[in-house]
């Protein structure tokens, strides 16, 4: 009986969220959302070269990979049950230029490296990125002319990438480099070439955003960017327009959206499940990963637990799953539970 001392009245009474919440097992009935392997996309830096294990300072725990070491971490992944990577190059400076033209090279670091994978590896997905900022001189994702990324030449150049990329096996195109028309010009070229099945992710809606930076400094491109990415990136401020962009990718033939960054635009990704209903993928990006490293480290906070949490808010979010730096670390925990 409730003592009528209390303050709490009849009806709360009647509604008392608690119950629920009361044990483990009612915890566990009434979840709503959870996390598990197959929600897991690993992006890994690659270095050419041989035996290379090369730590990111400014991302404590990721290490820039050759291509061999790149090929027992897939493995490993594979053998998590993480279901696919996302591979990212780190190419010598001469090798950049204006254009980005080592995108075109067949046997570029990347590609080699997706070969190398498919054929050690067969069972991971792999997906790769065509902007073309790993190989300008500039760092920006698009070709520079006249001090401005220009649209169509860029997307020309995208598209030939992405056949050299599924010619050497990519099972997932994931264009970043937000250029106008590049899904469908993507979509046409890779069923020109007789690549029916290799399939579109598009970063959707990717903001001009701080939580970047480490990223940079992981593929190289730090000191060279010159100026921003706000002519092709969309405002932080602008949720609308980021839902509009994501319907043109849908329109012109996109199979899965991402969201990028993560965890401040959980809004966008609950949005964007809304409104089309294709698998949606969050990133979550170097700056997010090496917050929670960072303050982890210094013991400010439980890493481990604020990991599974971020990662856990995705889920509730609509997503349907992410790209994360931790992801084999997750799956590690996630197969001792
Ligand atoms: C650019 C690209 C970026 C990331 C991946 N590809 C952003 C940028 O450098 O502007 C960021 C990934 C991360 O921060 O983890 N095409």
């Amino acid at each position: 009986m409730q003592d009528k001392t209390h303050l709490v009245d009849e009806i709360t009474g009647h509604r008392r969220m608690r119950r629920n919440r009361k044990a483990d097992w009612t915890r566990r009935l009434v979840q709503e959302n959870r996390l598990t392997v197959d929600d897991l996309i690993w992006p890994i830096f690659i270095v050419p070269g041989t035996g290379i294990v090369d730590p990111i300072a400014a991302m404590p725990g990721v290490s820039r990979m050759s291509v061999d070491k790149a090929v027992e971490a897939a493995k490993e992944a594979a053998d998590l049950g993480i279901p696919a990577i996302a591979t990212f190059p780190d190419i010598e400076m001469e090798l950049r230029d204006e254009t980005g033209s080592n995108s075109l090279v067949a046997n570029n670091l990347i590609n080699q490296t997706t070969a190398a994978i498919k054929k050690a590896v067969p069972n991971i997905g792999i997906i790769t990125d065509v902007a073309l900022d790993p190989f300008t001189s500039h760092g920006h994702d698009g070709i520079l002319r006249d001090g401005e990324i220009v649209n169509d030449e860029t997307v020309d150049q995208v598209v030939k990438a992405a056949i050299l990329q599924a010619d050497a096996g990519a099972d997932i195109i994931a264009p970043s480099e937000m250029m106008d028309g590049r899904i469908g010009a993507i979509r046409r070229g890779l069923d020109a070439a007789g690549h029916q099945s290799v399939g579109i992710m598009s970063y959707a809606t990717k903001f001009s955003s701080g939580f970047y930076g480490p990223y940079r400094e992981a593929i190289n491109t730090k000191g060279l960017l010159k100026g921003d990415k706000n002519s092709y990136y969309i405002n932080p401020a602008n949720g609308t327009e980021a839902v509009r962009d994501a319907a043109l990718d849908v329109e012109e033939g996109a199979d899965m959206l991402m969201v990028k960054p993560g965890l401040a635009y959980l809004d966008i990704c609950w949005r964007v499940k809304e409104a089309f209903g294709l698998p949606t993928f969050a990133y979550q990006v170097s700056g997010e990963y090496s917050q929670i490293k960072a303050a982890a480290m210094n013991g400010w906070i439980d890493g481990e637990r604020i990991m599974m949490e971020t990662l856990l808010a995705f889920k509730r979010a609509g997503c349907d799953g992410i790209l994360t730096y931790f992801a084999p670390e997750v799956a590690k925990i996630l197969a001792k539970r």
